[in-house]
Formats: structure tokens, sequence, C-alpha cells
């Protein structure tokens, strides 16, 4: 009896320490479930974000503008209205290489055919429209293309237009020229005139480009535009738009913007020569007639590099002296880089 006694309590207080472990493994167990199902409904939000978006925030790929869609692989793409063939396509680079996750831009401030917005980094906005050709009366179907940074400064916004869809024509002066053109290659340079005899874009360039197909592409003159072709990749021609400390300034922090306008016609002949009545300028006047139908004199010929003031007035002057024909002098001392 002297040794049951304390095993009385003693039992009495291990029941009591098997109900409170009991509880407590209860207690963990209820959390674990709870935890367990919080996180998993989590886990459900974020691997199915689309389905759980309200309707108004969902994008309905292909997002189209007359013929012109964006398909989910982030690529535009203009179509013939007639047979829907393609006439080319072109990579929102830049965005394929992001993992942001698009959304429709909100509100009625928004007012164009297309506008996606990558959330803190680039909005896409396309919007038709027709422009009167004054040559013929009749109207060009354009598209308005406009990627705008919403980042920071120095973003680089890039899209890459493929060149195996179609022949493109049009560009700038380079001092190799294949034929097709796409033959070329370029590494990213930035797209103002230079010296085409080093390698760089030479002096003729026009922010203008046509296709086989019958689309052409005319950037914005105020793009801080760069450009490449077939380099580092094969097939593509790239335009981009970034800052940087030479040649485009950006004293004020501005965004970077890739804004240029898609037009469509029937084929090349008739997209260029519209677009070139209803979109480029013209000259207001013509200069004097006598540049073009009489000769250039040029100083090279006959002195090289020791050219100055009194050789070039004593060649004048066997001209005028001989009765030959002229309208302009070029002197010419071989390329300096200094004008
Ligand atoms: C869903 O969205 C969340 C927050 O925006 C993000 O962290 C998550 O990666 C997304 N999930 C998927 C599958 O995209
Ligand atoms: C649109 O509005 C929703 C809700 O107000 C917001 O969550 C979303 O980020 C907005 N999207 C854009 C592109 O502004
Ligand atoms: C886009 O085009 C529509 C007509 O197609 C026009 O009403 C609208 O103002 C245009 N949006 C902008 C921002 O120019
Ligand atoms: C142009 O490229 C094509 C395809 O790569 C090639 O077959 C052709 O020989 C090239 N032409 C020239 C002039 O380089
Ligand atoms: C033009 O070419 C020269 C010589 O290659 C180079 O030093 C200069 O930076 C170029 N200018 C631009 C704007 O690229
Ligand atoms: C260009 O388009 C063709 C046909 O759609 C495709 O086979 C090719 O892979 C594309 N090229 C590039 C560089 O994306
Ligand atoms: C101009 O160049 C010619 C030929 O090199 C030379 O004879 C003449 O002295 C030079 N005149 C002047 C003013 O430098």
């Amino acid at each position: 009896m002297e040794q049951d006694k304390p095993a009385k309590p003693e039992r009495g207080v291990s029941k009591r320490v098997e109900q409170v472990l009991v509880f407590c493994m209860l207690v963990v167990l209820v959390a674990t479930i709870g935890v367990v199902v919080w996180q998993t409904s989590k886990l459900n939000i974020g691997g199915d974000n689309n389905s759980k978006q309200p309707s108004e925030h969902k994008i309905h790929w292909p997002l189209t503008a007359g013929n012109l869609e964006i398909d989910n692989d982030y690529t535009l793409r203009l179509l013939n209205s007639q047979s829907k063939a393609l006439k080319f396509s072109a990579a929102l680079a830049d965005l394929a290489a992001s993992n942001v996750r698009p959304t429709p831009c909100n509100g009625t401030e928004w007012n164009y055919n297309i506008c996606v917005e990558w959330s803190g980094k680039e909005r896409l906005t396309v919007n038709t429209s027709a422009y009167f050709v004054p040559r013929d009366g009749s109207a060009l179907t354009c598209y308005e293309v406009t990627a705008k940074a919403l980042g920071c400064s120095n973003q680089v916004i890039q899209h890459c237009f493929n060149t195996s869809i179609a022949h493109w024509y049009g560009g700038y002066a380079d001092k190799f020229q294949y034929w097709p053109f796409e033959n070329n290659t370029r590494r990213l340079s930035v797209y103002v005139v230079n010296d085409s005899y080093v390698g760089d874009i030479g002096g003729v360039i026009e922010r203008y480009f046509v296709a086989s197909t019958g689309a052409g592409v005319l950037l914005d003159h105020d793009v801080p535009l760069y450009y490449s072709l077939n380099h580092p990749k094969q097939g593509l021609m790239c335009f981009v738009a970034k800052f940087d400390k030479y040649p485009y300034f950006n004293i004020d922090s501005e965004l970077p913007v890739l804004k240029y306008k898609i037009c469509e016609s029937d084929n090349l002949k008739d997209v260029h020569m519209k677009m070139a009545n209803a979109l480029i300028d013209k000259p207001q006047g013509i200069p004097d007639k006598s540049l073009f139908k009489y000769p250039i004199w040029s100083t090279w010929a006959q002195y090289k590099k020791n050219i100055n003031q009194s050789t070039v007035m004593e060649f004048a002057n066997a001209i005028l002296q001989h009765i030959f024909s002229h309208a302009q002098i070029e002197i010419d001392d071989d390329w300096t880089p200094r004008y």
C-alpha cells in the first residue's frame, strides 16, 4: 500500500501530461493543416493568375487592329487583307526577354485599337489611321505603333523584323550594298549619318523601309534610334530606342519611346508611292537649274591635297579662260573628320 500510494498521484500526473501532449499535438496538427491550406490557396492563385483576374483585366490574344495582330508570343504580324498571307512579322524582343506579365491599359483615357501594359516596364499602343494621298486622292492605311518605356531612362526598347518573310529596301547608304538588302550585316549602330568608308552608316539616310510584300515602316524623327541587321542573330532587322552618352544625350532623363508607322498596300510600288506622297515632305522649291545642267569642277584631279586660296583661284580662272561650261567648284583636299 505504501508503494501503491505514491503510484496513484503519479498516474494522475502522467494522465494530465498525456492530455496536454495530445492537446498540443492537435494544436500543431490544426495549425499545420491551416498553413498547408493557406499556402495551397496562395499557390492556386499564383498558378492560375489569368483566370483569377477580373474579366476586364484579361487579355484576349491575339490583339488586333485591322490587319495587324499581336499574339501572346509577343510577335507583331501584318497580314494581307484578302489572302491573310503574312506581309511581315516583328518580335517585341525586349518584352519577350522579360518575365513581366501584360495587362490591358485601364480606363477610357487610352483610346487606342490596342493598348497593353507591362506594369512598370512598357506600354504598347497601336492605332489605325487613314492618310489622304494627294497624288491620286486615294487613302493609305497605316498603324501607329508606340512602345514607351515606363521604368527608367536607360531602358532599351527593341523590335526585330524578320527578314526572311519579305525582301526589304530603303534605309541608308552602306559601303557594301548587297542585293537583296537582307544579305547585309550591321552590328548595332546609332542611326545617324557618318562615314560609310570606315564601316559606319553613310551620308544618305532615311528612317524609312519598304517590304516586297507591300508594307512600309516609317520611324519617327524623335526616336533615339539604333539599328542592326543580321547581327548578332541572322534573319533579323532590329530597331532599337535607347539613350546613351553620345550622340543621343538625355539631359531631361526622358523615358525612351520607339514609335513608327506601318503602312500597307497591295504591293511594294503602291505602298512606296503612297507613303512617299502622303507622309514624306517634299522640297518646296527647286535649286538653280544650272546646278544640274553644267559640270561640277573638282580641285582634286589637278591639285590633290595641295590646295590653298591661290590655287583655287588659278583653277577657276583657267576654267573661265578656256570657256568651259561650269556650275559649281568643289574644293576637295581629301576626307577629314574635322569638318
Ligand atoms: C502570379 O502573380 C504573382 C503576383 O503578381 C506572381 O508572383 C506569380 O509569379 C504569378 N504566377 C504565375 C504562374 O505567373
Ligand atoms: C488596372 O487596374 C487594376 C485594378 O484597379 C490594377 O490592379 C492594375 O494594375 C491596373 N493595370 C494597369 C495596366 O494599370
Ligand atoms: C485611335 O483611333 C480612333 C479611331 O479609329 C480615334 O477615335 C482615337 O482618337 C485614336 N486614338 C488616339 C490616341 O489617337
Ligand atoms: C544572300 O543570302 C542568301 C541566303 O543566305 C545566299 O544564298 C546568297 O548567296 C547571298 N547572296 C549574296 C550576294 O551574298
Ligand atoms: C562616326 O565615325 C567616327 C569614326 O569611325 C566615330 O569616331 C564616331 O563616333 C562616329 N559617330 C557616330 C555618331 O557614331
Ligand atoms: C522568320 O520567320 C520564319 C517563318 O515564319 C521562321 O521560320 C524563322 O524562324 C523566323 N526567323 C527568326 C530569326 O525568328
Ligand atoms: C599655294 O600652293 C601653291 C602650290 O602648292 C604654292 O606654290 C603657293 O605658294 C601657295 N600659296 C600660299 C599663299 O600659301
